[in-house]
Order: C-alpha cells, then sequence, then structure tokens
C-alpha cells in the first residue's frame, strides 16, 4: 500500500492557523480521506501532559530544555500516532510540528540550529511532511490578535520582538524546503483564505492519489 499523506500547518501565534486547520480537516473528510487530526506539542497522553508543561509552568525553562520536551514529545507522537496513521495509508494534518520547533527554539529562543538538526535528524530522520501550510501574518499583526486572548499561554506572552524572530525563522525554513512549503497571507479575509487552501489541498490530493 501506498504511504499515507503528511500535511502540516504552521505561522505564529495570532496568524489564524486553529481556525482554517478545522476547516481544512472538514474539507478532506468531505472528500473521502480518511483523516488523522492532531497537535503539537500533543496528540499523546504524554504529549498533551508535556504540552500542559510547556504551554503553562511557572518555573524556569531552559531554551534547549524546551527543545528537547517538544522533540521528546513529537518522538512518542511519532511512534503513537503519526507512524502509524501513515502505515495505515491515510492523511495526517498536524496542527505544528518540527518547523515550529526551528520557528520558536532556534528563532525565537536563539537554540542553535544545528543543535535542532540534530533531534530532527535523531526523531525522524526518514520523514518530512509533503505538504507545510505556513500562515504568515507580521508579528505586529500576530499579537494584536493574540492580545484579545484572556489567559494567554508561556508563548503568547512573549513580546514583538520575540514573534519578529519566530516568523523570520519560519520563513527562512521556507526558504530551504521550497518544494514541501505553501505560504498563505493570514491578513487576507477568510473566505479568500479557504478558496486558495481548497485549490492547494486539491492539488496535493491529486497527486498523493495518482
Ligand atoms: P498553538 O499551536 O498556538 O495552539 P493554540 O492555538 O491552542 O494556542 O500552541 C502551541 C504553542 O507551542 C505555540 O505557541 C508554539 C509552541 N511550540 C513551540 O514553541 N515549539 C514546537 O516545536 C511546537 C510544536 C509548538
Amino acid at each position: 500500500m501506498k504511504r499515507g499523506l503528511f500535511i502540516t500547518f504552521e505561522g505564529i501565534d495570532g496568524a489564524g492557523k486553529s481556525t482554517h486547520v478545522a476547516w481544512s480537516a472538514d474539507f478532506l473528510r468531505a472528500r473521502g480521506i480518511t483523516l488523522t487530526l492532531t497537535r503539537e506539542p500533543g496528540g499523546t497522553v504524554l504529549g498533551e501532559e508535556l504540552r500542559e508543561l510547556l504551554l503553562a509552568t511557572q518555573a524556569p525553562v531552559h531554551a534547549e530544555t524546551e527543545a528537547l520536551l517538544m522533540f521528546s514529545a513529537r518522538r512518542q507522537h511519532l511512534e503513537e500516532v503519526i507512524r502509524p496513521a501513515l502505515a495505515r495509508g491515510g492523511c495526517v494534518l498536524c496542527d505544528r510540528f518540527t518547523d515550529a520547533s526551528f520557528a520558536y527554539q532556534g528563532g525565537g529562543r536563539g537554540v542553535e540550529k544545528r543543535k535542532l538538526a540534530v533531534l530532527e535528524d535523531w526523531v525522524h530522520p526518514d520523514l518530512q511532511p509533503d505538504l507545510t501550510v505556513l500562515f504568515d501574518v507580521s508579528a505586529e499583526v500576530g499579537q494584536a490578535r493574540v492580545a484579545r486572548i484572556k489567559s494567554p499561554d508561556r508563548f503568547e506572552r512573549e513580546n514583538a520582538e520575540f514573534f519578529v524572530r519566530v516568523r523570520d525563522a519560519y520563513l527562512e525554513r521556507m526558504k530551504e524546503s521550497p518544494h514541501r512549503f505553501v505560504r498563505m497571507d493570514g491578513t487576507k479575509p477568510i473566505p479568500d483564505v479557504q478558496a486558495e487552501l481548497a485549490q492547494k489541498l486539491t492539488l496535493i490530493l491529486s497527486k498523493w492519489k495518482t
């Protein structure tokens, strides 16, 4: 059987990713795709416990500790959810993956890219998403949207400079792997973004099926 299809969604906080993940899941299911919808950090019992810790702890967290915990959650996620679903030939739609570690821990927190690349190679040497949709907005736009959240998490509380670095790191990652990235302008009206998403998803589905 053919390997499944691995799609990831990325973007800085406030880029509108969550809205589009839900919409895309409905879009894919409506086309008869067997879909596993999941997220990082999280997606497994252990991963969700690590997520809680990563997003809510009051304790000091070294940037490299944070990176290691993200990859720990990811290792379990690949084992329990992502790889089995792909092996069954289904489609996995994952809300954030390793690009987020390069963007947030690398760009945002300053963890050396070289070290993140070691972790990436350790945890998934043989697997990359088939399609990564990057919802792109400026740090200011993202911050303005996040400012409306009542109880922001550890990342959402970061300042504008942090998100400028996160965004730049995402764009750099996109330049390094242009074949799998698609950039969406997250400032466009939702229906416009959805129309573009429908096109991109239809294209990847047709490539996958042939
Ligand atoms: P997010 O995906 O924005 O979920 P929600 O929409 O529920 O707020 O939250 C996850 C946070 O985790 C986000 O701020 C980015 C951060 N993150 C990292 O810093 N590194 C990673 O590798 C991943 C997967 C997420």
